[in-house]
């Protein structure tokens, strides 16, 4: 149960991310699939996480204070927005990935993939990225709730599809939406199942 969740700090670099010895989470995918709409449903405040209709909101690695600092989320900037320069996007890129190959308390990464379509190479190959980076990591498709549940289905089967060519075993698998909160609570379970 998340009784209490509050801002901490944004950073730029890990080296600046908050000096705690406790479990952290963080949400990555494509810019505007759903990250910062995601945590604020998981803690249930609204305007927590800033999100936006427009790609490229967040810019900075956030880091949210779960339950008076007995674990932590963190919020990520997206990849693949298109619309910023290549050096802005290799800054990006650097931030992200340095911090999720030294952050010494991350628990887990989850990554974020929008429901209504077909696998997307460049989520593929960041899972790739995270497999032979050993950082643990679970999926989260997003937006549910935009189309039937038969195009969710047929979507998430091609990813389970594509991924079986390379993976062994298969990460956790959840389905969600922050708007009618489908598979919230079950995620909620395993990221306290994993705190524990
Ligand atoms: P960046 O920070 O730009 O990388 O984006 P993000 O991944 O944090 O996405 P954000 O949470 O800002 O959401 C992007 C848009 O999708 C917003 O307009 C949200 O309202 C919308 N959205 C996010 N999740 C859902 C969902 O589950 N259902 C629906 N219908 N819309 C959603
Ligand atoms: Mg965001």
């Amino acid at each position: 149960m998340i009784k209490q969740a509050e801002f901490v700090i944004s950073s730029s670099n890990y080296t600046g991310c908050p000096d705690i010895d406790v479990p952290e989470f963080a949400f990555i995918g494509r810019s505007n699939v759903g990250k910062s709409s995601l945590l604020n449903t998981l803690t249930g405040i609204k305007g927590l996480a800033k999100t936006s209709s427009k790609p490229g909101k967040t810019r900075l690695i956030n880091h949210f204070s779960i339950n008076k600092g007995k674990w932590f989320m963190v919020d990520l900037p997206g990849y693949g927005y298109a619309a910023i320069s290549k050096a802005e996007q290799q800054k990006f890129k650097k931030m992200t990935l340095d911090y999720l190959l030294k952050r010494e308390n991350l628990m887990s990464v989850f990554v974020l993939v929008d429901t209504r379509i077909s696998p997307q190479q460049i989520d593929l190959d960041f899972m790739q990225w995270l497999g032979r980076n050993s950082v643990p990591f679970s999926i989260v498709g997003t937006k549910a709730d935009k189309s039937k549940i038969n195009v969710v289905k047929k979507n998430i089967s091609a990813l389970v599809r594509e991924m079986r060519k390379t993976w062994e075993e298969l990460p956790s698998i959840f389905i969600t939406s922050s708007t009618s909160r489908l598979g919230i609570d079950e995620l909620l379970g395993y990221i306290e199942n994993c705190v524990e």
